[in-house]
């Protein structure tokens, strides 16, 4: 029995570190797409395709449910593959919903109208390709007025995590909130709208300064997926956990072991 995640490549792994935490017993079958990634700087229709065969592939491996724990799938894919209908008892979730209900002090599922919230300057920091879909701007708009989004595409960052060259990624990162601070002087808020940029969360907090507050998804998710299986109890699937990339696994163990500090070992997809 397995719960799927699907990133890209390594983001993803943000988002499995913290739903381990919350759900010990759940096991998990993660899979990145790391031949491919960076998806950010595809068109939608591309997105789509490698995330829709990527999910087949998960639910050939077992998983009734698969979290796309990437935001630019969840933005190029979601709603267009629940719209054309899923296979019988499989289900598909992303990771905007959990964090926009968040920064606007929503609970879970609350679809009651969009209503001002406290922040009001948010700056969104995501690959290109979520940035132009305005994804996230559709999420807000669903639950808040009033709030002034100016978002950032932060171009290389997963190239540069991906070839786990640090370095440079934590270099982008300061450039790139350089480049939102002459657009928005002073943001109350920062969503990291990438499931790789929490492995730079502290970066962007000294970049930022102290005086913003940075979401990131991995808790939120979590807790939103606990909620889930409560309430689904028979979605935790038939298959077997493990990791599986569609990349080299002998280097996506090396960066995944790098990143979560205990011995991963990865798969051939
Ligand atoms: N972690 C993915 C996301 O959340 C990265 C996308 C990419 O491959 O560019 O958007």
């Amino acid at each position: 029995m397995a719960v799927g995640i699907f990133d890209s490549g390594l983001g993803g792994l943000t988002v499995l570190k913290a739903a381990q935490s919350r759900l010990p017993d759940v096991d998990f079958l993660y899979y990145a797409d790391s031949a491919r990634a960076p998806y950010g700087v595809r068109d939608a229709e591309d997105i789509y395709q490698l995330t829709k065969s990527a999910v087949q592939d998960m639910w050939s491996k077992g998983c009734d449910l698969v979290i796309l724990a990437c935001n630019t799938a969840s933005a190029a894919a979601l709603r267009r593959m629940q719209e054309e209908g899923l296979p019988a008892g499989k289900r598909v979730l992303g990771v905007f919903v959990p964090l926009i209900e968040a920064m606007t002090e929503r609970q879970w599922g609350d679809n009651s109208p969009p209503r001002e919230v406290a922040v009001k300057h948010v700056a969104l920091f995501a690959t290109p390709a979520t940035v132009s879909s305005r994804a996230f701007q559709r999420e807000l708009a669903f639950r808040a007025i009033g709030v002034d989004v100016e978002a950032q595409a932060c171009g290389g960052i997963v190239d540069a995590i991906e070839d786990g060259d640090m370095i440079l990624a934590e270099a982008l990162v300061r450039s790139h909130v350089e480049a939102l601070k002459r657009k928005m002087p002073e943001p109350q808020a920062a969503i990291l709208g990438c499931t790789h940029y929490p492995l730079l969360e502290s970066c962007f907090q000294d970049a930022l300064g102290a005086g913003v507050k940075v979401f990131s998804q991995g808790d939120l998710v979590a807790e939103s997926l606990a909620d889930y299986l409560q309430r689904h109890p028979h979605m935790q699937g038939s298959g077997a956990g493990g990791y599986y990339t569609t990349g080299n696994p002998g280097r996506v163990s090396d960066r995944a072991t790098q990143f979560l500090r205990r011995k991963i070992s990865f798969q051939a997809a």
